[in-house]
């Protein structure tokens, strides 16, 4: 535990950036409260456009944020360290008995790296996860964050394992579920309600979703007209929709036209839309979670996951980024159908071990 130790009666303090976060933050705010456990969200400002960020404020009924960093955009280093230096003053000022990061983005390793070098004690929300791949920023944080941090919540047994075999003390370390098929679990009854499918004239079934934000895949516009030719050949007879990242504005014009872009969508139409593809393409790592839960073929193009049970239990292919070998998967997806299990504890009932493990005095009602 850090020097600071934990001082009763004080709020957590839970940080939030970027647009994966804000599902993960939405349920664990929600049982601290239900607990009567004061709470205090920091929004870094990593993710700022109203699409990215504000919609799943209002969609998940995350209370607003107590203090807002603004920092915006920027080279890692520079995010890194504006987020560090505003969240600083902020942490001393609110004096928490917990900061609790979520995830693997900027905003997670510069409040962990100021809350450790603060000693006050972290808690890492999705721990473990490790795709063994150093040239992924996220799996950089991922290795910090987990160091820095005084209890590890992992989302899946290989998460665990990852931290058991990186010598982590497993009482530092506790098996909680995955908090984000929590707000998937709350969200259903408006997912099937969502009218995105009728707002784009698509048909269930009909459409392929696809999503790709990573450096890797859209930074060099080649490969990234490589992949979605691929795609496009793959699926002729399919209607092909990419709710396309803001960072990509600049490349939009290479996108073969029979792709269709639309605006970044919110929660509950992404759900919708996953739900209802034929097969979603993606390499977003929360995507890979929630079409395992959804039951809806995922193909994902990159080299490696760091969420693996989603393709030993859930509906998730790692296919690379070799066309050829995209070509293969998608020609076979047509042609098969997995049947997805859940992976254990993806219950929508994490929140409560989550706030268990900090709180382990304090009875749930849930
Ligand atoms: C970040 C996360 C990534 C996550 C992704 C989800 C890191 C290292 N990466 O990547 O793990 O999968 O979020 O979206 O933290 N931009 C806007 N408006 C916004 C936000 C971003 O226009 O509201 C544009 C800017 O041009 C910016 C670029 O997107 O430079 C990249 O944003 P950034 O936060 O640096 O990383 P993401 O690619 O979004």
């Amino acid at each position: 535990m850090s020097a600071r130790g934990r001082v009763a009666g004080r709020p957590v303090l839970l940080v939030a950036g970027a647009r994966p976060n804000f599902m993960k933050v939405a349920p664990i705010i929600r049982e601290l409260r239900a607990r009567s456990i004061e709470t205090v969200l920091v929004h870094t400002g990593q993710h700022y456009d109203k699409a990215m960020s504000g919609v799943f404020f209002e969609e998940l009924e995350i209370p607003a944020p107590g203090y807002s960093l603004e920092v915006g955009s920027g080279s890692h280093a520079v995010q890194t360290a504006r987020i560090m230096e505003r969240f600083e003053p902020v942490l001393l000022g609110v004096d928490p008995e917990w900061v609790v990061v979520v995830g693997d983005v900027n905003s997670t390793i510069a409040c962990a790296l100021v809350a450790a070098k603060e000693q006050y004690p972290v808690a890492h929300v999705e721990a473990g996860l490790r795709s063994g791949d150093l040239s992924m920023p996220e799996e950089i944080n991922r290795l910090v964050v987990d160091r820095l941090s005084d209890v590890l919540l992992a989302s899946s047994d290989d998460a665990v394992a990852n931290l058991e075999r990186e010598g982590y003390d497993s009482s530092k370390v506790a098996l909680v579920g995955n908090v984000m098929i929590d707000t998937l679990e709350l969200s259903l009854s408006r997912v099937t309600q969502a009218d995105v499918l009728e707002r784009h004239g698509l048909v269930a079934d009909s459409f392929a979703l696809v999503t790709l934000h990573r450096p890797s895949n859209v930074d060099d516009p080649d490969h990234l007209v490589a992949l979605l030719e691929t795609i496009v050949a793959g699926l002729p007879l399919h209607r092909i929709v990419w709710p396309i990242h803001p960072r990509l504005r600049n490349v939009a014009l290479h996108i073969p036209s029979e792709i269709e872009l639309i605006d970044p969508v919110g929660y509950i139409d992404s759900l919708a839309l996953q739900r209802e593809a034929r097969m979603v393409l993606t390499d977003s790592g929360g995507i890979q979670e929630e079409t395992t839960v959804l039951g809806t073929p995922c193909l994902t193009l990159r080299e490696s996951t760091e969420r693996p049970v989603t393709v030993s239990e859930g509906t998730n292919r790692v296919v690379g980024v070799r066309p050829a070998d995209i070509a293969v998967a998608i020609a076979d997806e047509l042609s098969s159908r997995t049947e997805p299990r859940r992976p254990s504890l993806w219950d929508g009932r994490a929140r409560f071990r989550v706030v268990d493990a900090l709180y382990p005095d304090v009875q749930s009602e849930g």
